[in-house]
């Protein structure tokens, strides 16, 4: 969603902040925006693309202090005058963000003369903040001032011509992290936007403001008060962070998946003893051992995830398991007669989205213990979670999830053998095979890379249908959801995914000689089942594509197409199936010339409800 970005150095601000907004692009947003600081506040806005932007720039422009923005249409359209930064007086300000009580506090400005120029929530923050500065003539207290008025979301950036080298910004429920560079200081969304620069981060908290400039940069809470905050070093570097000669961020991050998925469990796996350490976990034996429940929550992809490990926590842990979305947790009445030994366990990818952070709150409140994982160190849910295990995929900059999927399942999957080990007693023998199985998994998936070439065949061969089906049963059938919502976000092609034994409840009707199905029809308890489901659509004369194992001689027999995996255990084989569907949406998508690394309407993460 919006991007915000500030910059303080020696280097002129324009190029610095076009720089950094085209690392934020993978947010998503519609437009885009920027102020550079000096005898006055230059601001150039523009709807569409940082290259829309671009064009309209003038080749100089003095200033080595400036903010700028990539917008997600929230309020108001994507135009020009929605555009951020917006100007009050002398005073220009950026903001990501939802401001729930904008509409009391514009009525509030327009009663003491303001004009407003745009539709946006964001421009009340601009005014307040001049009308404050006007009142007693000291930014500081003013931009103290404003916040504490502000209800919702956001991070700010605001500056101002009487103090040309600063930049104040402050946050609450958005995510802001000041980079620390070298003759140049930073305040951003998130740290790709000035990783080129820094590595050496300070994570604000809500309600903490930053005094940004050249050389120093200070923080105090909403009183005014000085405090201290510790500085982190990340461990992404630069080139995770480029597209390093493939096409599309989505294509790279498909083949990062051997290394991915590798860091995920690098230095977690005793093949000695069959044991998983998971030192991050703060969770003693006997609280293992006592769980009752397990409460998952997150949204798309990441619940795709989290539908898989229900299988997995109940199978190997045999711990009774739950799993929601954050946007329908956060308005139901769940029942909780032993809340002290249910462990909440949210997923998300970016650890920004809004509603799985609600839903994560929600349950804490309830007296849950809570667990984040995530790949974004510092992102929202770390603070509120009572643990936080990162999946250390890498950044990842396509929107249509890929690798932060299979590292989510991967460690969700070391979290169900390590519970397994404590609760059941499982004995060495089969935890080994597990841990066996999954450092196979990096070969078997660059197995999967080499034969690209077939699905690149047959999502050309599709590419031109309107519907698609995908269908699975037991872990098979989130692994049909997640190929469904992959190929819908990236290809526009309506997909729907579906437990295959449902079929006949409704969804066959859909099916004709027209809709391709996607079977997953891997080996395992359900096998038979999915062959029998498998007849039932070919008896309607769709075209079915298997996703089978290597050694399947079967399977040709009952279907038109096969696209084939390595063989694994059956409960690790939805990493690999997934990954030929996330090849299959990416090809069609690349073969309808859709914008594959920034879909229409969708955002990277999405921090507003
Ligand atoms: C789809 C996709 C989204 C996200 C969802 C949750 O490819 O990426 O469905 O999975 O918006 O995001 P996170 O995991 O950041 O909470």
């Amino acid at each position: 969603m919006c991007g915000i970005v500030g910059y303080v150095g020696v280097n002129p601000a324009k190029q610095e902040l076009i720089d950094s907004l085209k690392k934020l692009e993978y947010r998503g947003y519609d437009s885009v925006g920027i102020t550079i600081l000096n005898s006055s506040l230059d601001t150039y806005k523009s709807p569409g693309k940082i290259a829309d932007l671009e064009t309209i720039l003038p080749v100089d422009i003095d200033g080595y202090t400036g903010i700028g923005h990539t917008r997600w249409a929230t309020h108001g359209q994507p135009t020009k005058q929605n555009a951020h930064p917006h100007l009050s007086g002398n005073i220009s300000i950026v903001h990501n963000g939802i401001i729930e009580n904008y509409q009391q506090l514009k009525e509030e400005l327009i009663e003491a003369g303001y004009e407003f120029r745009s539709e946006t929530d964001t421009e009340v923050i601009a005014h307040l903040l001049n009308s404050y500065y006007q009142q007693n003539d000291d930014f500081h207290t003013a931009f103290q001032n404003t916040l504490k008025r502000l209800d919702g979301s956001y991070a700010v950036a605001a500056v101002c011509d009487d103090m040309p080298d600063i930049i104040i910004t402050g946050k609450k429920n958005s995510p802001l992290v000041v980079g620390l560079g070298n003759g140049c200081n930073f305040a951003a969304s998130d740290i790709t936007a000035f990783l080129k620069h820094t590595k050496d981060v300070v994570f604000l908290e809500d309600l903490e403001i930053a005094q940004v400039q050249q050389n120093e940069v200070q923080f105090f809470d909403l009183e005014g008060n000085p405090i201290q905050k510790k500085k982190q070093r990340v461990e992404w570097d630069l080139e995770d962070a480029e597209k390093a000669g493939y096409e599309h961020f989505m294509l790279k991050e498909i083949h990062e998946q051997t290394k991915s998925v590798y860091n995920t469990f690098a230095g977690k796996l005793s093949e000695l003893d069959g044991s998983i350490n998971l030192e991050e976990l703060n969770l003693t034996k006997k609280q293992i051992r006592n769980l009752t429940r397990i409460e998952l929550i997150a949204c798309g992809t990441s619940y795709n995830a989290g539908l898989i490990a229900k299988y997995l926590f109940e199978q190997l842990a045999g711990i009774h398991t739950n799993i929601d979305t954050g946007s329908e947790y956060r308005y139901r009445y769940p029942v909780f007669c032993d809340s002290d030994d249910v462990l909440s366990i949210a997923i998300s990818q970016s650890g920004e989205t809004a509603d799985t952070i609600a839903a994560l709150q929600s349950l804490k409140s309830s007296g849950c213990r809570t667990l984040a994982i995530t790949n974004v160190m510092g992102s929202s849910i770390t603070r509120d979670a009572d643990d936080v295990m990162y999946i250390k995929a890498g950044p990842e900059l396509g929107v249509a999830a890929t690798k932060t999927f299979t590292s989510q399942l991967t460690i969700l999957y070391l979290l169900a053998v390590h519970f397994a080990r404590i609760r059941r007693n499982i004995d060495i023998e089969e935890s080994r095979n597990f841990i066996k199985a999954l450092k196979k998994l990096p070969g078997n998936i660059q197995r999967i890379l080499n034969a690209k070439d077939t699905v690149r065949k047959y999502a050309k061969q599709f590419s031109e249908v309107s519907d698609y089906f995908f269908i699975g049963r037991y872990m098979n059938y989130p692994v049909a959801l997640e190929g469904a919502l992959k190929l819908k976000e990236i290809s526009y092609i309506h997909a729907e995914g579906y437990a295959a034994g449902e079929l006949k409840h409704g969804p066959l009707a859909l099916i004709t000689e027209d809709t391709p199905v996607v079977a997953i029809a891997t080996s395992g308890h359900t096998y038979d089942k999915i062959i029998s489901n498998i007849m039932e659509v070919k008896a309607r004369n769709a075209t079915v594509i298997a996703v089978a194992e290597e050694d399947d001689n079967e399977i040709e027999k009952y279907v038109d197409l096969v696209l084939r995996i390595p063989k694994t255990d059956e409960l690790l084989s939805p990493i690999l199936s997934n990954i030929v569907l996330q090849l299959l949406a990416y090809y069609t998508a690349l073969a309808k010339g859709c914008s594959i690394d920034k879909p229409r309407n969708l955002a990277k993460s999405v921090t507003v409800e």
